[in-house]
C-alpha cells in the first residue's frame, strides 16, 4: 500500500550544519514544500521544483505567510516543577528547599502526575516544543504517568527518575540500591518503547552518596544508548558544597567523570562555572551542555560562556529548566540567551539560536538524522510560525529586511502565541487558539 502524502507548502528554514563553524549551515526556502509520509519527512525545497513531483490529488495545506521550522527541542526541564513555576527565593538552594522539593512530594500520587503531565505537554506543543529532556521526581511512577501521557500523543520525548539519597528530605529519598533497581526497571519498561527514550537522572553531586554515583555510572555503562542528566557547576553556593562534599576532585565535573558519566547522551543542566579543563573533558567525550538562560537569570546564577564553549567545541543545546526556568517558549529562552551572551562580551545570530533549539540539540543528544532538521527520513515534528500572530510582530515583521532580522523579531518578541500549529510524526498535535 502505499503511503499517503501530505504537503505544506510555507517558508521554510532547517539547518544542516552549525552557523556557528560553517559559512552555509541552513537551508531557506522562501515558497517552500514539506513532504510527509508515515510520519517522516520525504522531502523539503522550492515549492516549484516539488510540487510536481506530488502524485496528483496530493492535498496540500496551505501555509503561504508562514514560516515552518523544525519542532524545538528543550533539553532540560522538570515536569514536576511545572507546579512552582516563579517561585520567589534569593537562589538555588533555599529555592529547592522551600519550594521544589515540598511540591516534588505530591508526585508520589500517580493521578496527580498523570494530571500534571498532561498540562505539561499541552504547555510544551503550544510552545513548539515538540522533544524535550525531563526530569522526573524520585518517584518512578511519575514517570510512567509522564510516557504514558508522552506515548498516547506519540510524541519523542525523553525522561528519567530522579535518584537522590542524602541532603534532601526523608520523604524525597531513594537509596543507592532501590534508585538503580528503579531505573533499570524503568529502562526495561520504556526506553525505545514505542518513541520514548530513558535518561538516568541522578539529580545533582550533593544529592547522591558515593554509592549512589557509582551505581548510576554502572547503569550508564551497561545501557550505554540510555541517555544521563544531571545538573552541574550552576550556582556558586552549589559549586562550594560540592568541593567541601569531593575535597579529593579537580572540578565539579570531574565527580561526574570519575563515576565514569561523561560519555555521549550525557546532558549537563547548566555549565556556567566550568573551566578549561572540564570543557574540553566535554568536548573530548561527547557530553553536551544544556544552556538554561532564563533559569540562570531569574535564579542569579550566573551567565554562560559562549565564546568559551564554542572555542572547545562542547555540544551545546538550549533548554528552558522550568520550572527554575520562568517560560516553556523556546522563543523566550532565546531572548534570554541573546542577552546573557551580550553580557558576556559574544554576540549570539538569532539563526545561530534556532540550530541550538533545533540540529543543535538533536546532534547534542546524538539524534541527527532522527529529528532536528528535514532531512529525508526524519522525524516530521515541525512547527508553523506565524508573523502576524500579534499586532507587535505583524508590524515589526512587515520591516524585516533578510531572514536574520525576521527571526531576531520572533526570538526576541515571540512566545507561544507566534506558534499557530504544532506537528509530531505527522500529525497535527496543537492548533493555536482549539484545546
Ligand atoms: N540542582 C539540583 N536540582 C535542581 C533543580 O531542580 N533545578 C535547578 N535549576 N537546579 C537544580
Ligand atoms: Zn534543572
Amino acid at each position: 500500500v502505499p503511503a499517503t502524502l501530505q504537503a505544506y507548502r510555507a517558508s521554510l528554514l532547517h539547518f544542516h550544519a552549525d552557523p556557528a563553524f560553517s559559512e552555509e549551515a541552513h537551508a531557506w526556502h522562501a515558497d517552500g514544500l514539506l513532504i510527509v509520509a508515515d510520519g517522516k519527512v520525504v522531502a523539503a525545497g522550492d515549492y516549484a521544483q516539488l510540487q510536481a513531483t506530488l502524485p496528483p490529488g496530493t492535498e496540500t495545506v496551505d501555509y503561504r505567510g508562514k514560516l515552518i521550522v523544525p519542532g524545538f527541542i528543550d533539553t532540560h526541564l522538570h515536569f514536576p516543577q511545572t507546579e512552582m513555576i516563579a517561585s520567589p527565593a534569593p537562589g538555588l538552594l533555599p529555592w529547592l528547599e522551600t519550594y521544589t522539593f515540598p511540591t516534588e512530594r505530591a508526585f508520589e500520587n500517580p493521578q496527580h502526575a498523570r494530571d500534571v503531565a498532561e498540562f505539561f505537554l499541552d504547555e510544551l506543543l503550544r510552545c513548539g516544543t515538540t522533544t524535550a529532556m525531563v526530569y522526573g521526581s524520585v518517584h518512578p511512577q511519575s514517570v510512567d504517568a509522564f510516557f504514558g501521557a508522552s506515548e498516547a500523543r506519540g510524541l519523542r520525548m525523553v525522561a528519567g527518575k530522579v535518584m537522590m539519597d542524602r541532603n534532601c528530605p526523608e520523604f524525597l529519598r531513594d537509596t543507592a540500591e532501590s534508585g538503580a533497581r528503579e531505573s533499570e526497571e524503568l529502562i526495561q519498561r520504556w526506553h525505545k518503547h514505542g518513541r520514548s527514550l530513558y535518561a538516568i537522572t541522578p539529580r545533582f553531586v550533593p544529592t547522591s552518596t558515593n554509592e549512589q554515583m557509582h551505581l548510576a555510572g554502572e547503569l550508564a555503562r551497561a545501557y550505554p544508548d540510555t541517555y544521563l542528566q544531571t545538573h552541574v557547576s550552576e550556582n556558586a553556593d552549589e559549586c562550594r558544597w560540592v568541593r567541601e562534599l569531593h575535597p579529593q576532585a579537580r572540578s565539579y565535573l570531574d565527580v561526574y567523570d570519575q563515576y565514569g558519566m561523561l560519555r555521549p547522551r550525557a546532558m549537563f543542566g547548566h555549565c556556567i562555572w566550568l573551566d578549561e579543563r572540564d570543557r574540553a573533558r566535554m568536548a573530548e567525550t561527547s557530553s553536551a551542555a544544556a544552556i538554561c538562560p532564563t533559569s540562570n537569570l531569574f535564579l542569579g546564577s550566573g551567565l554562560f560562556d559562549f565564546e568559551r564553549a564554542d572555542a572547545a567545541r562542547v555540544l551545546l543545546s538550549l533548554a528552558t529548566d522550568v520550572g527554575g526556568g520562568t517560560s516553556f517558549s523556546m522563543l523566550q529562552t532565546m531572548n534570554e540567551a541573546y542577552k546573557v551572551a551580550r553580557l558576556k562580551g559574544s554576540y549570539l545570530p538569532a539563526l545561530r539560536m534556532f540550530y541550538l533549539a533545533t540540529l543543535g540539540a538533536a546532534r547534542a543528544m546524538q539524534l541527527e538524522g532522527t529529528l532536528g532538521n528535514f532531512a529525508a527520513g526524519t522525524e516530521a515534528d515541525f512547527i508553523v510560525l506565524d508573523k502576524q500572530s500579534t499586532p507587535l510582530l505583524e508590524r515589526r515583521t512587515a520591516g524585516c529586511q533578510s531572514l536574520e532580522e525576521l527571526l531576531f523579531v520572533f526570538a526576541l518578541l515571540g512566545d507561544d502565541r507566534a506558534v499557530a500549529a504544532t506537528y509530531s510524526g505527522g500529525r497535527c498535535v496543537h492548533v493555536r487558539g482549539q484545546g
